[in-house]
């Protein structure tokens, strides 16, 4: 019986428990997803008895990516180098930590567009936030060589790039600059939460010229079909969607704790009933 969850807080509207028991039921194992929803004045004394719960691994989300990195016994070197942690996994009663955020992504993003993505693919990246910080460390270590990121706060783009040793491959850019320059990219993705539900009218970019064969992704899901990405489907652009990374971070994990890694082929259809459900 495998013993798994999530922390975070708010998290009661996690998508989580559905995709691992999914997974799980996939690979014919026994288990259950638990959430541990923890309130922030109390996340010390909830992770000390969370370490007596005898959990395989747990997810970490938003607002703790950080916080928990002291109580852990080791740390994974992308983990460590994000300085943030969203998966664990207990080992001899060790906790672990690892970033799947960023690899994720990346394989969410080849497992559909193998020939689409290159290492001489010219990408942008919209945002500096941490999702932001995951996927451009994804991409520069899986070689791609071209890299920009564009921000409201340019400095923070700046900054992501002089830390992760980008300065090589990647310009830091304006919004408005990166609205200009659209058309040079075969690769665009959207890091932001605008766009978000219920600012659904909100795109953080505007444009009317891209790149013929240009993969537009937003890791926004909620909605599906984004104004951003609505815009790019206008413009005739390949579209890759939020939940698809959702679902590959999450096989990701599950990959740590099982070491088995269910196709998401299988599961994708499904996993999108379920958000136009919601
Ligand atoms: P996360 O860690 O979840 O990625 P975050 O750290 O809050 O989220 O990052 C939010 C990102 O969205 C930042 O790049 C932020 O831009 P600034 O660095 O300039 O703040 C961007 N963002 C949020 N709201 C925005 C808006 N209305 N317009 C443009 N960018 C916005």
């Amino acid at each position: 019986m495998m013993k798994l969850g999530l922390i975070g807080y708010p998290i009661g509207h996690s998508l989580s428990p559905w995709i691992h028991n999914q997974l799980l039921e996939s690979q014919n194992l026994e288990g259950s997803y638990q959430l541990y929803e923890i309130e922030p004045d109390k996340f010390e004394e909830n992770i000390k008895s969370l370490k007596k719960e005898n959990l395989e691994g747990f997810n970490v989300t938003v607002p703790y990516k950080e916080q928990i990195i002291p109580f852990l016994d080791e740390i994974d070197q992308a983990a460590e180098f994000l300085g943030a942690v969203n998966t664990v996994k207990v080992e001899d009663g060790k906790w672990v930590g690892y970033n799947t955020d960023g690899i994720g992504y990346f394989s969410s993003v080849t497992s559909r567009f193998d020939n689409t993505l290159k290492d001489t693919s010219k990408v942008l990246i919209l945002g500096s936030g941490g999702a932001a910080r995951g996927i451009y460390h994804a991409f520069l270590q899986k070689g791609v060589r071209q890299v920009d990121i564009a921000n409201r706060t340019v400095q923070k783009a700046e900054q992501i790039i002089k830390e992760l040793n980008g300065e090589e491959f990647s310009e830091p850019l304006t919004i408005q600059e990166a609205g200009n320059r659209i058309s040079e990219y075969d690769v665009v993705i959207q890091t932001t939460s605008v766009g978000m539900s219920p600012n659904e009218n909100q795109s953080i970019i505007e444009f009317d010229d891209i790149k013929e064969n240009a993969l537009f992704s937003d890791i926004v899901y909620r909605p599906m079909n984004t104004k951003f990405l609505k815009r790019a489907d206008e413009l005739g652009a390949f579209l890759h969607y939020g939940h698809e990374m959702l679902l590959h971070q999450a096989i990701y994990a599950f990959k740590i704790w099982t070491g088995r890694e269910p196709e998401s082929s299988e599961l994708i259809e499904k996993f999108e009933n379920v958000l136009k459900g919601e």
